[in-house]
């Protein structure tokens, strides 16, 4: 089979939060299922900055844009990175961010992820790639479907093509104006309810539910949430009509990148069977947020989110106190939204030998945020899947998590007399319910031999992505069936 993902990115050439670890770990673990597997993102400055080994493949080549001709050349990558394409078009792609600075989205994204979206689909006809299934992700590139089925379907190349969108996350649907439809070359009949119009506006990732041959989202739960009106963002009706192609596969782990044992980003390596190196990944990362060492027998929480309104900071900020007088240490990493950031801020001034705070994106960090700390955080709103939790439970660090989306799939309950569960889950949207989660959690913390038990459980867990590409391929076969 014939397989080309398009994702606005992908590790390890850019990335802002998990869409790029899917869309970097599916083409590798398809290709090991024996499946010919092609990614086509942007040539963003970041990507450009990593120095990779690249061939040019298309130059200057033509694209019919809003009735004129604009060019795009196109990048293909080297030996472990040959899968992937990049589109190289400057006055998109080359800026400090891949969506928009802390303060503001690039007003002209909708631009942006059309020219992507239909330099793309240019791209393979100019290669002459005829793919079995085109596996588009996220508002980012949803729109390609919309160019698929209305502008390419009587393509010799795409007559046979199927199409598979999955959804990171509904909040983000990519809204513009109508203008935009005729700019990027789209029928303006297409701007009714049921088509792509929204409240007045252009929803881009409606394209990819209306127009893929079938939908997922990255955990079981959230595809059943997103069909009611509290996790809808007025999208549910739609997604309940098309529930019998709606489907959720599980999020994996790529554990060549996420393993204590090989984790070259540690003070320490580790493993379950020798885990002395683990305290050392604890004073380490005491010691990298600037709190007191003396802090190491106390419970570290950690912490490694976007900053945004979905991931629960306002919950958090809400039990600071409580949770410190439980005797715990935090530790954020993190990136996002000015508010947050600064309300973040006025919390470590509040509570400094407490609260580490680093505000950056730093791969680094993360790593030894997953090693160091005793229990990792995850107080969401709402979750899609969500990966943090899944990698630390292979570095023994202890999710506590809201009970919402993949949080709630890949989470159970730590039980102290059965000695079963993986974790710690709270319900409500509340500080009081987080803070009564952590008291459970800490409460097993201080018993040795019981959380030496759980930490086992935790590291026995297997979300590796050789199940998840398993679903996926069987997901392929059932759309290019249908
Ligand atoms: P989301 O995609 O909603 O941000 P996920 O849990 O699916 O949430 O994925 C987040 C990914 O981004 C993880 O790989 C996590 O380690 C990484 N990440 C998030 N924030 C940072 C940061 N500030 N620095 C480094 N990595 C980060
Ligand atoms: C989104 C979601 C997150 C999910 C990730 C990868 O960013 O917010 O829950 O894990 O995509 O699918």
């Amino acid at each position: 089979m014939k397989i080309v993902i398009l994702s606005s990115e992908a590790t390890p050439f850019a990335k802002t939060g998990g869409l790029a670890d899917v869309a970097g770990a599916l083409p590798k673990f398809l290709s090991k299922l024996g499946l010919e597997v092609k990614l086509v993102m942007p040539f963003y400055r970041e990507v450009r900055k990593r120095g990779l080994l690249l061939r040019q493949v298309l130059e200057d080549h033509p694209l019919d844009w809003g009735g004129r001709r604009e060019t795009f050349s196109v990048w293909q990558g080297s030996g472990d990175s040959a899968f992937a394409f990049f589109i190289e078009k400057d006055e998109w792609y080359d800026r400090d961010f891949l969506y928009g600075t802390p303060a503001s989205d690039y007003p002209d994204n909708g631009e942006r992820f059309s020219f992507y979206s239909k330099a793309a689909l240019e791209t393979l006809k100019a290669l002459d790639f005829a793919p079995d299934i085109i596996h588009a992700h996220d508002w980012q590139s949803a729109i390609a479907l919309a160019h698929l089925e209305f502008l390419h379907r009587e393509n010799p190349r795409f007559k046979n093509t199927r199409s598979l969108f999955t959804i990171h996350n509904l909040a983000y649907q990519g809204l513009f104006e109508k203008s935009l439809l005729a700019e990027i070359g789209l029928p303006d009949s297409l701007f009714t309810m049921d088509n792509l119009e929204f409240f007045g506006k252009v929803n881009f990732l409606k394209a990819g539910i209306l127009y893929a041959t079938a939908v997922n989202t990255v955990s079981p739960r959230y595809s059943r949430e997103i069909q009611t009106p509290e996790f809808g963002h007025g999208l549910d009706g739609l997604l309940r009509k098309r529930k019998d192609a709606l489907f959720g596969i599980l999020n994996g782990v790529d554990y060549s990148a996420w393993d204590p044992g090989q984790d070259l980003f540690l003070a320490a390596r580790y493993t379950p069977s020798l885990l002395d190196g683990k305290a050392d990944c604890k004073n380490d990362l005491l010691e990298t947020f600037g709190l007191p060492l003396s802090r190491k027998e106390a419970p570290v929480i950690g912490m490694v989110s976007r900053l945004a309104g979905q991931k629960g900071l306002d919950i958090l900020v809400e039990a600071l106190g409580d949770l410190f007088t439980l005797g715990a240490t935090l530790v954020i990493l993190g990136t996002g939204e000015e508010k947050i950031q600064n309300a973040l801020i006025a919390a470590r001034e509040r509570y400094p030998s407490f609260l580490g705070l680093k505000i950056a994106f730093d791969d680094r960090v993360a790593h030894k945020i997953m090693a160091g700390s005793d229990i990792l955080l995850i107080p969401s709103r709402y979750e899609p899947c969500g990966l943090t939790q899944m990698y630390s439970l292979k570095y023994g660090t202890i999710p506590l998590v809201r009970a919402t989306g993949g949080l709630d799939d890949s989470i159970q309950e730590f039980h102290t007399d059965r000695g079963e569960g993986n974790g710690f889950k709270f319900e409500d949207y509340s500080a009081r319910a987080l803070l009564d989660a952590a008291r459970r959690a800490i409460k097993v913390y201080d018993k040795k031999s019981t959380w030496d038990r759980l930490i086992q459980n935790a590291m026995a867990a297997d979300f590796s992505w050789d199940r998840s590409a398993r679903e996926y391929l069987t997901l392929y076969q059932k759309i290019a069936g249908l």
